[in-house]
C-alpha cells in the first residue's frame, strides 16, 4: 500500500536528494554541478504497475524506449565530460514476442557511446514461466550497459580484485598482481528478496544493495555527484550515503518517499568481493573485508620460499 499523504517536496537527507517528479523533466538547478556517475534500473515495459497514471513503461514499446531516451539525453546535458551512463536493465518476452530491451537501448541511445557491459549474475532469480520452461533456459542474469561521452575511457575505473587461487604455491610468483585477479565481467549477486515485501510496502524491484556498492566502487570516488532518474526504492542513495557520494534521484511516485527515507538511514555491511565472484565456490568464501590489498609482492615471494 503507498503512503496517502503525497508530499511533492524534494527529501533531502545527509548529501541526498530526492525530487518527486518524472525524470523526463528534470531540471539543471536541480541537479546542481554535473554529475559524473549516473546509474539506474529503469521501469520495466508493460509488466510492473508502481502506481502512477504518467509513469514510463505503460504504452506502446516504441513510446516506452523514446520515452527513456529523453531521459538519458537530459542525463547527457546534467553530466561531466568524463561522465558514465551505467543502465541495469532485462529483456521482455510477450504473447511470445521477445522484446530485447538492452539491445533496443544501445540502439537507438542518441549521444552517449556504447562502450562496454557487464552481466548481473543473479543465482535466485525466478525460473522460466510455464509458457517457456521447456523451450527456453532459465534467465538468471541482468544486463549492465555502460555508456560514456566519448571513446577516451578517461572515465574513474577500480578494478575489483578477489583473492588468487594457489596465489603462493604458483611458480610464477612474479607474475602475480598482489591484489589478486580482476573481477571478471559477470557479478554474482542475489536478487533483493526482503521477506518484508508486502508488509513494508518494499519496492518491488529494488535492485541488491552489494550490486551498486560494487559499481559505485568502480567507478566514482569519495565526493563523486552521481544521479539516479529511477529511484524506486533508493537503493543507490543508500549506497551513495554509505560510500561519501553525493546523491539526487528522481522518482515519480510521491509514495515511495517515506521507503526512500527509511533506506538512506539503513545500515550497510560490505560484501567480501569473493561474494560477488562467479569463479569462487560459495562455501570456501571468507567473508572478511578484502577490499584492501591483502598481500604484498614480498610476503607472497616470502611464502613461496618458505614453502
Ligand atoms: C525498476 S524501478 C527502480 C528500482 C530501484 N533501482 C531500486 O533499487 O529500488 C523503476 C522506478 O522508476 C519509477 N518511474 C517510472 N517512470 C518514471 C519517471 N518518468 N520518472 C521517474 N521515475 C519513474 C517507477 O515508479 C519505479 O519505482
Amino acid at each position: 500500500m503507498l503512503s496517502k499523504e503525497l508530499n511533492k517536496e524534494p527529501l533531502k537527507a545527509y548529501e541526498q536528494t530526492a525530487y518527486f517528479k518524472s525524470s523526463e523533466d528534470m531540471e539543471a538547478a536541480e541537479i546542481g554541478e554535473p554529475v559524473s556517475l549516473i546509474i539506474t534500473s529503469p521501469p520495466y515495459w508493460d509488466l510492473k504497475d508502481y502506481g502512477h497514471q504518467k509513469e514510463i513503461g505503460k504504452g506502446t514499446y516504441e513510446g516506452y524506449i523514446q520515452r527513456m531516451n529523453t531521459v538519458w539525453e537530459k542525463c547527457y546535458d546534467f553530466s561531466t565530460e568524463n561522465a558514465l551512463l551505467i543502465i541495469i536493465v532485462r529483456d521482455r518476452r510477450k504473447d511470445g514476442i521477445f522484446y530485447p530491451i538492452p539491445m533496443d537501448i544501445a540502439k537507438n541511445m542518441k549521444r552517449w557511446r556504447f562502450i562496454d557491459y557487464l552481466i548481473w549474475y543473479s543465482p535466485n532469480a525466478k525460473t522460466q514461466s510455464k509458457r517457456y520452461k521447456d523451450k527456453l533456459y532459465d534467465k538468471k542474469n541482468e544486463m549492465i550497459l555502460v555508456f560514456a561521452k566519448n571513446f577516451n575511457y578517461s572515465y574513474t575505473f577500480r578494478k575489483i580484485k578477489v583473492r588468487q587461487k594457489y596465489a603462493h604455491a604458483d611458480q610464477r610468483v612474479y607474475n602475480k598482481d598482489p591484489e589478486g585477479r580482476g573481477l571478471p565481467n559477470i557479478i554474482r549477486c542475489p536478487a533483493q528478496k526482503p521477506p518484508n515485501i508486502k508488509e513494508n510496502n518494499y519496492h518491488v524491484a529494488a535492485f541488491p544493495d552489494r550490486l551498486i556498492y560494487a559499481l559505485l566502487w568502480t567507478y566514482s570516488n569519495k565526493g563523486d555527484r552521481v544521479l539516479d532518474p529511477f529511484l524506486g526504492s533508493g537503493t543507490v542513495l543508500k549506497i551513495a550515503r554509505y560510500m561519501g557520494r553525493v546523491g539526487v534521484g528522481y522518482e515519480i511516485n510521491e509514495g515511495f518517499r517515506n521507503l526512500i527515507e527509511a533506506r538512506i538511514n539503513e545500515p550497510f555491511e560490505p560484501p567480501a568481493w569473493e561474494e560477488l565472484d562467479i569463479l569462487h565456490e560459495p562455501e570456501k568464501i571468507n567473508p572478511v573485508n578484502t577490499h584492501k590489498p591483502r598481500v604484498t609482492r614480498e610476503r607472497m615471494l616470502h611464502e613461496y620460499l618458505e614453502s
